[in-house]
């Protein structure tokens, strides 16, 4: 091994090829797999995987102490775990002293300072590969923290961070971490306004963000929204912006610094004094790592935080035990980083494993629809993980795109972020795992930070369109609306209720940013000392689950979580918008689409004028994401006589349902269910 990095080393670094650069690290990632020896936690068998669930329910303590022992820490834990629900408080690894940064990339260096630690694929596959190798992550994640000192951040500090999908971008986000600042990533298809809430929201006083982004065909002028976000805000000191499409951009005097002047600059600090170069601050394991908002039943989006020990530790436990990863192999996950899928399975968890991370720029169907598959078979990608939607979308293009397209490296596959329909679950099965990679169907949420029910590639069984078995650490129980645990059986030996988990696992939710009360209310008020997931779920004669989708106003559009009340609160914005009513209702390849009821009052324009500038208005006020497939204007909506609007005639109507409404009697005002029934778009 020495000899091998002595005598590649030089030449790597030399190495302007790229075909020649990736086929150098192809063979180090074949090499390290012979070499370094798989995880002491990996589990082998579905009789290890019984045992081990086993010991994490009667012997969480002992169990979780073993597990991360396996990392590095700079003063061992005082106790694993002490929690309760009721406030709630949980505390994991509690005294125990860390930064995560020094396990995602500092340990790593002796053995794996020469792997990639980070394969970049731009968005226009005639642009260049990146390989960022461990020693280099470490050079450019050192050599960053240093830039965001000599900014002021300081631990404790919040960083917005607002960028497309280059290595930069996990660059800022581990550097946050190497100084203890807290980062909070906001998609890049977020809109200014959505900005400037998180901003406000977080309190946040520094940004990092690019000059744009590539998606596909299109240019997304980052730092023009941002801009705009931030026009009327007085307490961000630092804009850090990274050049990456070289658009035009403004660039304020004091507030706004290049990100390339202040690296040389730091670079040459580095150099100067190697004492600072490698400085990780010192963290308490329930010191907060990062602020991610979502979407909950209310208007407004929730400030989830994470913890740094926990997190790290169930990041890394589920990445090696879910996807059964072995050294070497290349790891794509194709979320953005701006959504937990992103922080969790792009950065952390495999970077603590020491695997390789492909992070891709672009979308699944720019400059065609073979763009995954071209990059597998470029990369000889190992593990594949994606969302269902991305599965339909593709299914959608036929099998023209994978012609020629070699995808024999692939050995594992996965999904996240919807239910799977079985139709989607073999297409991906067939003509992308050609039957002979195991999917993993896994389920979880933001506020988990980590898969909670799937099952482990190769190891535990799968059923299409099932999440299957909880991790270890992860008690899972159905209840009824009053929150009792639903014993009965239907015909079919299957149980069904709305999920909840029984105890404290080691990356759940530590509190919503700013409003502890918030987090209480959301998750742990509605059941008493249960966790609600807000989703409903069926349970087999196996124990198997399996995730139907959300019970409460929550939308699930592509695989993004939507507030109905905050797609009503954008619409309800535009001049001449009474009132609005959205819902869900099932779309092939988004999972859900969003179809707007809305009461307008105001000038009677042409409708499709009135339409595209309700589209505009949610576009302002969230983003393209939120904007509705489907706005009906209707006179009334159906409400009760206390003022509630009955959705579940609303979602029945979007359903396409024409009778079989229930009870209406209630309603103030009946006759309006006929005629927006007849109104339906
Ligand atoms: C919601 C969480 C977890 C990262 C991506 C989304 C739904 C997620 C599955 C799955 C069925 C799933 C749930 C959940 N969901 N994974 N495998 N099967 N539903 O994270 O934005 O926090 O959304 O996504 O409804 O509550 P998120």
């Amino acid at each position: 091994m020495e000899m091998y990095d002595s005598l590649c080393s030089p030449l790597l670094d030399k190495c302007q090829s790229e075909k020649l650069n990736l086929l150098f690290y192809k063979l180090y990632n074949k090499i390290m797999s012979d070499v370094v020896s798989s995880f002491p936690f990996q589990i082998h068998s579905f009789e290890e995987y019984e045992k081990s669930y086993k010991a994490s329910i009667e012997q969480p303590e002992n169990f979780w102490a073993s597990i991360a022992s396996n990392f590095y820490w700079k003063k061992k834990w005082d106790k694993v775990q002490e929690w309760n629900f009721s406030e709630p408080k949980v505390e994991w690894f509690k005294g125990a002293k860390l930064n995560i940064t020094e396990n995602c990339i500092d340990r790593h260096l002796q053995k794996l300072g020469n792997q990639a630690a980070i394969i970049w694929e731009p968005n226009n596959p005639e642009e260049k590969t990146r390989v960022i190798t461990y020693s280099q992550l470490h050079k450019s994640v050192c050599q960053f923290a240093q830039v965001l000192k000599n900014n002021g951040v300081t631990k404790g500090d919040r960083v917005c961070i607002y960028m497309g999908m280059v290595p930069e971008l996990a660059f800022a986000v581990l550097a946050c971490a190497r100084i203890g600042a807290i980062h909070n990533v906001i998609f890049g298809g977020f809109s200014a306004q959505s900005i400037t809430d998180r901003i406000e929201d977080s309190q946040a006083t520094f940004i990092i963000t690019c000059d744009g982004a590539y998606r596909g065909a299109k240019l997304i002028p980052l730092k023009n929204v941002i801009d705009e976000a931030i026009i009327e805000n007085k307490k961000i000191k630092k804009v850090i912006v990274f050049e990456r499409t070289q658009n035009p951009v403004s660039m304020l005097k004091e507030r706004d610094v290049w990100w390339k002047d202040e690296m040389k600059f730091a670079e040459m600090q580095l150099e100067n004094d190697v004492s600072i170069s490698t400085n990780a601050e010192v963290m308490d394991a329930e010191d907060p790592l990062f602020i991610l908002y979502t979407s909950g039943s209310t208007g407004k989006p929730k400030g989830v935080v994470h913890s740094c020990a926990g997190y790290m530790v169930w990041t890394t436990y589920t990445f090696v035990n879910v996807f059964q990863y072995k050294p070497g192999q290349i790891h794509f996950c194709t979320a953005d980083i701006g959504w937990i899928t992103g922080h969790s399975y792009i950065i952390y968890g495999p970077l603590a494993a020491g695997a390789t991370s492909l992070l891709f720029e672009g979308i699944p169907t720019w400059p065609d629809a073979g763009r995954f598959w071209d990059i597998v078979d470029k990369h000889k990608v190992e593990i594949l993980y994606t969302a269902p939607t991305a599965i339909r979308t593709l299914m959608g293009f036929g099998l023209d795109p994978l012609q020629g397209k070699d995808l024999s490296s692939l050995k594992i596959l996965g999904t996240v972020g919807e239910p799977i329909n079985e139709e989607a679950w073999h297409w991906y099965d067939e003509n992308i795992g050609k039957k002979k990679c195991p999917i993993v169907d896994t389920w979880w949420q933001t506020e988990t930070g980590g898969i909670m029910i799937s099952n482990l590639a190769g190891i535990t069984p799968a059923k299409p369109s099932w999440a299957t078995l909880p991790m270890p650490g992860v008690q899972p129980i159905l209840v009824d609306e009053k929150g009792k645990e639903v014993i009965e059986k239907n015909d079919l030996g299957m149980q069904k209720g709305n999920l909840c988990i029984k105890a404290a696992w080691p990356s759940i939710v530590r509190t919503t940013y700013g409003d502890h009360g918030r987090c209480r209310n959301n998750y742990f008020a509605t059941y008493k000392n249960l966790y609600f997931t807000g989703d409903g779920a069926i349970k087999d004669e196996n124990g198997f689950f399996r995730i139907t989708g959300r019970v409460d106003d929550v939308l699930n559009v592509s695989g993004h979580r939507i507030s109905t009340a905050e797609v009503e609160n954008a619409i309800n914005m535009y001049a001449g918008v009474v009132e609005s009513a959205v819902v869900g209702y099932p779309n092939e390849i988004k999972g859900q689409g969003i179809y707007a009821f809305v009461i307008y009052n105001g000038n009677q324009k042409e409708l499709e004028i009135i339409r595209t500038n309700i589209l505009q208005t949610v576009t302002k006020i969230i983003g393209p994401i939120a904007k509705p497939d489907k706005i009906q204007l209707v006179s009334g909506l159906p409400k009760t006589r206390s003022g509630k609007i009955m959705r579940r005639i609303l979602r029945k109507i979007a359903e396409g349902e024409s009778e079989n409404f229930g009870d209406i009697t209630t309603l103030l005002d009946p006759a309006i269910v006929e005629e927006i029934k007849n109104g339906k778009i």
